[in-house]
């Protein structure tokens, strides 16, 4: 039994911006009140994690990385009540505390406890549970997932069906929840509109199968890596570009292909300049853009100002407005019903020890999503 102890494991650690993750063998904290100590079973390798360990979004080093994680409680903390030991779990970037302005009102989902916008790293009571040679590690984004125990603030568990595949499901902790969230839930695509999104990775293709489940007629895929042109068709876009092989561009070649521009657009790249393109690409009247990319820290969106008025509407979005606790189950539950089917945008997995290896993909352009065993 190791509830109350220590544990020591092996984690992969962010020494400094830019350098490659290191597996190294660490001491995690046991969790203290209204914590979670989860033991991973497997966790995706998301865009966001490669900017945070690039240093390009405002993080503290040394940390884990990682977020989008499937586990199963090893112990809880004193007050904890939603979850218990052998409970299976994933990971939530955004915890939903239930008590501050946005969890409290019915739209909002960025809760006022996350640990995103700025990231501290830090446990909720400004402490952190892990050390590696006698050294203080940050966490980051409430979850810390390339490890193989973490501790989370119980706020940011959620406890999924017990007969979830747990080598699949690190997925619907943020990449399933934040794609396709973002086009049922958030954007509401409706049926015969046209789309287009910007960034065919991993959550890209998930906005896709939402477009695609929501009746869209026209999903416009735009991507600098031709590889990922044939899976996005397989997931339903009907027309791909690429903007470095377009003579105009792109937002100009999406309003002639569409004549008045899309119903709705889709940033999945995290870049000012694909987010300028996207909100160019809408109907000037009633078109929606949804800016789902995380920007580098310090970017900025310069918008022509008089054209505002016309109508359209841009909006951002993270894990798909979902309430997360209370919806991101939901999804793991509608994936076992066949109601969603989460297979296509896992493309890779790999033992835990083969992170090294799962980057390259990443940055080969290989994957759409790699997932890590524990
Ligand atoms: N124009 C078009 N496509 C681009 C460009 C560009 N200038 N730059 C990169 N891309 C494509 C890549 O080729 C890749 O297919 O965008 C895609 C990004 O996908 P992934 O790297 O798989 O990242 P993903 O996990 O999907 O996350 C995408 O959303 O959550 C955020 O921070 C995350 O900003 C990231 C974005
Ligand atoms: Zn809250």
């Amino acid at each position: 039994d190791t509830s109350g102890k220590t544990i020591t494991c092996r984690a992969a650690i962010a020494w400094k911006t830019g350098s490659t993750l290191a597996i190294e063998e660490v001491q995690v904290d046991p969790p203290k009140a209204r914590e979670v100590r989860i033991k991973m079973i497997s966790t995706g390798i998301c865009g966001t994690d490669d900017h945070a360990v690039k240093g390009l979004l405002s993080i503290n080093f040394p940390f884990i990385p990682g977020h989008e994680g499937a586990g199963i409680v090893e112990s809880i903390g004193e007050g904890v009540s939603s979850v218990k030991p052998g409970d299976k779990v994933l990971t939530l970037a955004i915890p939903q505390c239930r008590e501050c302005s946005s969890c409290l009102h019915p739209k909002g989902n960025f809760c006022e406890k996350q640990d995103v916008l700025p990231s501290s790293g830090l446990m909720l009571d400004k402490t952190s549970r892990f050390t590696c040679k006698g050294k203080k590690i940050y966490h980051s984004f409430r979850a810390s997932t390339f490890t193989e125990y973490t501790v989370v603030p119980e706020i940011a568990v959620a406890k999924i069906d017990a007969a979830a595949p747990m080598d699949k499901v690190s997925i619907i902790s943020c990449e399933v929840p934040t794609g396709y969230g973002a086009a049922v839930n958030s954007a509401k695509v409706t049926r015969g509109s046209t789309c287009v999104v910007f960034g065919l990775g991993g959550v890209g293709s998930a906005i896709v199968m939402g477009c695609k489940a929501s009746g869209a007629s026209r999903i416009i895929g735009v991507d600098i890596n031709e590889e990922k042109f044939p899976r996005a068709r397989a997931l339903g876009v009907t027309d791909c570009l690429n903007p470095r092989n377009l003579k105009k561009p792109v937002q100009q070649v999406v309003m002639e292909m569409t004549r008045v521009g899309v119903d709705f657009a889709f940033e999945a790249i995290g870049l000012s300049d694909t987010m300028i393109a996207a909100w160019d690409s809408c109907h000037r009247s009633y078109g929606v853009c949804l800016m789902v990319g995380v920007a580098s820290s310090n970017s900025q969106l310069s918008l022509n100002a008089p054209d505002i008025i016309s109508g359209r509407t841009l909006k951002g979005v993270c894990l798909g407005d979902y309430k997360t606790r209370d919806c991101i189950p939901q999804l793991v539950t509608d994936y076992l019903q066949n109601k969603i089917n989460i297979d296509p945008l896992i493309t890779h997995q790999l033992p835990f020890d083969q992170l090294h290896k799962a980057f390259e993909l990443y940055h080969a352009g290989k994957t759409i999503r790699c997932i890590l065993l524990f």
